[in-house]
C-alpha cells in the first residue's frame, strides 16, 4: 500500500464518505459550506462544475429539482442529475448546458486543475477555471442566485475576489473544516446575484 493510500484510509472524512455512500470526501465540504451559508435552495436548479466523481452532485440533488453536472471526466449516473462530459472553458460545453436549461438558482464549482507541482502554474490554472465558472454563473443565474467557487490562494486571488464582488450582494471566502490542513484551497461563497451587467 502506498503512503498516500495509507494516509487516505486514515482520513476521517474519507471514512465518513465511505460510511454515507458519498463518492468523494469533498461532499462534506459542500455540506459544511451549505450549513453555514444556506446556498442550496429547495426545488431549485443547480449547475455543478467539475462534478466528477459526483460527491457534490449527490448533496445538491437532495435539495434541487435538477442538477446539471459538468466534467471532462466521466461520471456515474445519479437520480435528478443530467451529466455533460465537457471542458468548462469550452464554448461548446456552454452551448450544451444551454440545451438543458435556461436559468438556474445556484452554480457551484469544485473544478481544480491536475496538480503539476509548480504552484504558480497550478494557481494560475485554478484562477482560469474560476473565471470560466463565473462566466457560466453570469450567463445562467437568475437574479438573486448563488455561486460557490473553489480557488487556490495566490497572486491572482484578490483580484478574482473583487471581480466576484461586482456581481453578488454577499461574498465571503471560506475554508470548510473538511478541507485538508495542508491545502491552499479557498471556497468563495457568493449570494444574491445582481443580474447580468456585461
Ligand atoms: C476535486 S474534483 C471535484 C470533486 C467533486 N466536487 C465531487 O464532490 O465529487 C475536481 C474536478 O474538476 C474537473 N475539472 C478540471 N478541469 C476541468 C475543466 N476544464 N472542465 C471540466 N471539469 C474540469 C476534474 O476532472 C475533476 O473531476
Amino acid at each position: 500500500m502506498s503512503r498516500w493510500t495509507a494516509e487516505r484510509k486514515k482520513d476521517y472524512y474519507y471514512k465518513e464518505a465511505k460510511k454515507h455512500g458519498y463518492r468523494a470526501r469533498s461532499a462534506f465540504k459542500l455540506i459544511q459550506i451549505n450549513k453555514r451559508y444556506g446556498v442550496l435552495k429547495k426545488g431549485g436548479i443547480v449547475i455543478d462544475l467539475g462534478s466528477s466523481p459526483g460527491g457534490w452532485s449527490q448533496i445538491a440533488s437532495r435539495y434541487a429539482s435538477k442538477v446539471i453536472a459538468v466534467d471532462t471526466q466521466p461520471m456515474q449516473p445519479i437520480e435528478k442529475v443530467v451529466f455533460i462530459q465537457g471542458d468548462i472553458t469550452d464554448e461548446e460545453t456552454v452551448e450544451k448546458i444551454k440545451e438543458k436549461v435556461e436559468k438556474v438558482d445556484v452554480v457551484i464549482s469544485d473544478a481544480s486543475p491536475n496538480i503539476s507541482g509548480h504552484y504558480t502554474l497550478d494557481q494560475a490554472k485554478s484562477v482560469w477555471l474560476c473565471q470560466n465558472a463565473l462566466k457560466i454563473a453570469k450567463e445562467f443565474l437568475r437574479e438573486g442566485g448563488n455561486f460557490i467557487c473553489k480557488i487556490f490562494e495566490g497572486e491572482d486571488y484578490p483580484e478574482f475576489l473583487q471581480e466576484v464582488k461586482k456581481y453578488f450582494r454577499m461574498v465571503k471566502p471560506h475554508t470548510p473544516k473538511a478541507s485538508r490542513k495542508k491545502s491552499s484551497e479557498i471556497y468563495i461563497v457568493a449570494k444574491g446575484f445582481k443580474g447580468k451587467r456585461d
